[in-house]
């Protein structure tokens, strides 16, 4: 069984949102996978009405990294659990860039869920300039090491997502994902290591044979849910 993660990120309205939910609740509770839906802030609470007495998790895609406080426009990860759900995703490279987050403030996001009783699912990966230079586990540990002073021995998920593999439809070679899986499990123990990044219908196969891939996190594929019953059965 591995973990389907699907990042709706802002592609779909309140009432798309809901509707796929809704509409295809019956055929999402019958897949062998762990589901976890991340839709946007105002459907989460409509969500939990659906999912109550189901399988399937609800996620948010992003919190503060404060607790509590005069933030206007941000959402704390407590209200967050209040709204039932399990899983915040945190330090997507979208969010990196466009609100200029240091990976301190990754890691503050990061205990903040921890602290509000769910679990962070912390995303990094590196851009196609570092790749090319070979950067990229130089990228990786930067980016996690505040996260793992942190946090020791709670319960998160790291999320690999190359910058450059997100939204193309290709994937890394999966011998060069499988050997960067390899050394992270090396790296870094007790934890659960997701991949994301254009996984789709024609580029699964080769990653759900890769060692210590727990799951997907899954973005374009994942907003049609005729797309996305080909990667969850
Ligand atoms: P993608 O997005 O599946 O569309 O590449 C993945 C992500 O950004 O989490």
């Amino acid at each position: 069984m591995k973990m389907f993660i699907a990042n709706w990120k802002m592609q779909l309205s309140l009432k798309e949102e809901m509707e796929y939910c809704h509409d295809n609740l019956e055929s999402l509770k019958k897949s062998p996978h762990k589901i976890i839906l991340c839709p946007s802030f105002p459907s989460l609470i409509g969500f939990t009405q659906l999912l109550h007495k189901t399988d399937i998790a609800l996620g948010a895609q992003n919190c503060s990294a404060y607790t509590q406080g005069p933030y206007t426009g941000q959402v704390s990860a407590v209200s967050l659990a209040q709204a039932g759900c399990s899983y915040v995703l945190v330090g997507h490279s979208e969010e990196r860039a466009s609100c200029n987050l240091t990976d301190e403030d990754v890691a503050e996001k990061a205990l903040r869920v921890l602290e509000a009783g769910m679990i962070p699912i912390v995303c990094v990966g590196e851009t196609k300039e570092d790749h090319d230079a070979e950067k990229t586990h130089e990228v990786i540990l930067h980016q996690l090491e505040p996260v793992l002073q942190k946090i020791e021995k709670a319960p998160i998920y790291i999320a690999y997502e190359p910058l450059w593999a997100i939204g193309v439809g290709e994937t890394p070679q999966p011998e060069k994902l499988g050997a960067l899986f390899s050394w992270l499990k090396t790296q870094i123990q007790g934890v659960a290591f997701l991949y994301g990044g254009s996984v789709n219908e024609k580029t699964i196969k080769p990653l759900l044979e890769i060692d210590h891939i727990s799951g997907f996190l899954i973005g374009g594929a994942s907003l049609r849910f005729e797309e996305f019953k080909k990667l969850i059965f």
